[in-house]
């Protein structure tokens, strides 16, 4: 297996450069993040304040527990999102590049988005009833993504949950398929990992309903092999994926590999599912569109309705035709497919607001050459300081990651973490305005980024890496 084990095991980082040896020193690290965190506490003293006094009723201090992954000793406090810039409680404004970890992709508070949802909000939020909004949403979703039938959804991990049941339903078989380093929300059967040839709880997930062995199954991304015999025993109802995997960085699929995916799941019977919600990146039809996939359901979610919670599924004519009956039955209110809240008057407004004027052609013909421009810069400056670390770009996000090729699956990915390196460059960046998402080193571009936005990144990508080597 092609991991650098010089990128986690020593105290200092070699490059394998021909022309010079390039070390990253780690007590540098160490040295540099404290003074690091000791200015970004100075600095942000009414976000320290806010975080001391909303852990005495909020677990964490934080509304949600992700929160407290930002690197430092606490998270900024935000005031203000527009566009691509945040302004925090301290005064601060921040280029951002997490963008809501895809949530806002498409900048924040669209213009489009912020007044389909004004005027909504004075008209009913939710009343159990549809708008007329859910005629053009679903025509939308169906001619983006090439499924005739869609549903909405409050939340990517929603649409996932329906999608698996609608699966089971369809097969009669209960058993799903998801791959190594996957994630797709809080959906028990995909909270998994591969380790040494078994299906086990991802590390530092909460304990499972039932053991995992009883509900998934597991192999690697890019092992073609390894899925058809997974495959082959028939008990499958589903194949979970992201086309190109974003969620332990980004592996992209290889030449002929989700055509292999299509085929062994159709000689099997197995619905495929492609979950959409972050490979959206790559066009207005998702992954899925921009490479001429044929999947048998589709799952969206997070920039959906430009940050309002809403996600949708869409699945094919022959599923619709062997799940309608119990979709639709008078039991319809207990099968597992909805929430009270779930298409609200409010969500549909501005999913279509913004999937009409936000998630447009236009913007990413805007966004995608300034991933590539942010991609190739951050190539050169690794090839300038000869470091064994490499970047990828898809759609409109980037990652770079610190071994010297990209990885073909999670195992190699995952194996290439490094928890101190990371924090130091994420609160480097903070530090001097730029906020990348806590859990990757990826970057994402929003219709309403610049280039000097990613110039800034560059620079200030450079500083961070020539104070630690040596
Ligand atoms: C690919 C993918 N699917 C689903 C989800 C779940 O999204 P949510 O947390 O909005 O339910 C995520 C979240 O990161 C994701 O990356």
């Amino acid at each position: 297996m092609h991991v650098g084990p010089r990128l986690s095991l020593g105290p200092k980082l070699r490059s394998s450069g021909r022309h010079k040896m390039v070390e990253i020193n780690r007590a540098k690290i160490e040295a540099v993040s404290k003074r690091e965190a000791h200015e970004f506490s100075k600095t942000h003293p009414r976000s320290r304040r806010m975080f001391e006094r909303a852990g005495k009723s909020m677990i964490g201090g934080v509304p949600m527990n992700w929160m407290v992954e930002w690197p430092g000793p606490f998270p900024i406090f935000a005031k203000k999102a527009k566009g691509s810039k945040i302004t925090d409680v301290d005064g601060h404004t921040y280029v951002d590049f997490c963008l809501g970890d895809t949530g806002a992709m498409f900048g924040h508070c669209p213009e489009a988005t912020a007044r389909a949802v004004t005027a909504q909000v004075r008209r009913g939020i939710t009343t159990m009833l549809p708008t007329e909004d859910t005629i053009w949403v679903g025509e939308e979703l169906a001619h983006r993504f090439g499924l005739p039938y869609w549903q909405a959804a409050m939340t990517a991990t929603d649409a996932n949950r329906f999608s698996l049941r609608i699966a089971r339903e369809a097969t009669g078989r209960r058993k799903v398929l998801v791959f190594n380093g996957c994630y797709h929300g809080t959906v028990d059967e995909a909270l998994v990992r591969l380790v040494n040839g078994k299906v086990t709880p991802r590390e530092g997930a909460m304990p499972p309903p039932v053991d995992p062995e009883i509900t998934t199954k597991i192999v690697e991304f890019n092992d073609l092999t390894a899925l058809e015999e997974a495959l082959t025993t028939g008990d499958v109802a589903a194949v979970l994926m992201e086309p190109a995997m974003t969620n332990c960085g980004i592996i992209l699929p290889a030449e002929g590999y989700l055509d292999g995916v299509r085929e062994a799941t159709q000689r099997t019977g197995t619905i495929w599912i492609i979950d959409e919600t972050h490979t959206w990146c790559a066009g207005p039809g998702g992954y899925t569109r921009a490479y001429g996939l044929k999947p048998d359901m589709i799952t969206l979610g997070k920039p959906i309705a430009g940050g309002i919670p809403a996600a949708a599924f869409g699945l094919s004519q022959e599923l619709y035709e062997k799940t309608i009956g119990n979709m639709l039955a008078e039991t319809t209110g207990v099968n597992g497919l909805g929430g009270t809240l779930t298409g609200n008057a409010l969500a549909l407004a501005a999913m279509r607001a913004t999937l009409e004027k936000v998630i447009t052609t236009k913007a990413y013909n805007h966004m995608i050459p300034l991933a590539k421009k942010f991609n190739e810069s951050v190539q050169r400056t690794i090839r300038e300081h000869d470091l064994p670390w490499h970047s990828v770009q898809l759609g409109t996000r980037i990652e770079y990651r610190f071994r010297p090729t990209p990885p073909r699956n999670g195992a190699e990915a995952i194996a290439a973490k490094d928890p101190l390196l990371n924090k130091y460059m994420h609160l480097y960046d903070l530090n001097r305005g730029i906020l990348l998402t806590p859990f990757h080193n990826m970057a994402l571009m929003s219709p309403y980024s610049t280039r000097k936005d990613v110039d800034l990144h560059t620079n200030i990508f450079r500083d961070s890496i020539q104070e630690i080597l040596g």
